[in-house]
């Protein structure tokens, strides 16, 4: 595995439409890996492969440690409810922000062996199947936040969920 360049806020690639993959080549399965290594370093629960420069719909989300869930191709099926709640995300290093996200989802996608699968989440799950799922479509939750956080209030939030 190696680990890839996370790209930051102003680079353009994120803010392109992500291609289909068409077929599950070795280079896609490298990807997954490489994502999850990435993500893993940088303290991250979710990762989308425009992140590290790659315009394809591709996805790894690691929410609970351990349970990897690797997205191709994915689509949101079902969704409802709301809940709003803070967001960071690892293209915009120390920027937080309030978002409103479904409080359910369910994703349908191909797994790494080319089955399609449906995944249910409901919590920080279902946020994080959003935020990377707007990723491919050059969607940033800075665009969708109701607001961001300014430096003193993320200070104060993990303060308190620390005491
Ligand atoms: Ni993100």
């Amino acid at each position: 595995m190696a680990k890839l360049t996370i790209l930051t806020e102003e680079d353009p690639q994120l803010r392109k439409i992500s291609r289909p993959v068409a077929e599950i080549t070795p280079r896609i399965l490298t990807l997954l890996d490489d994502m999850l290594e990435t993500m893993r370093e940088a303290d991250g629960v979710g990762i989308a492969a425009p992140q590290v420069g790659i315009l394809r719909r591709v996805v790894v989300v690691e929410v609970e440690p351990g349970n990897v869930i690797e997205l191709i191709n994915p689509e949101i099926v079902d969704k409802s409810g709301s809940q709003v709640g803070i967001e960071g995300c690892l293209s915009l290093p120390g920027k937080h922000g309030i978002c409103d996200r479904p409080s359910y989802v369910r994703v349908r996608a191909l797994d790494r062996t080319g089955t399609v699968r449906e995944y249910e989440g409901t919590e920080l799950l279902a946020r994080c199947f959003c935020h990377e799922i707007d990723h491919l479509d050059g969607i940033l939750y800075s665009d969708v936040a109701d607001r961001m956080l300014t430096p003193e209030e993320w200070e104060d939030y993990v303060g308190e969920s620390e005491e």
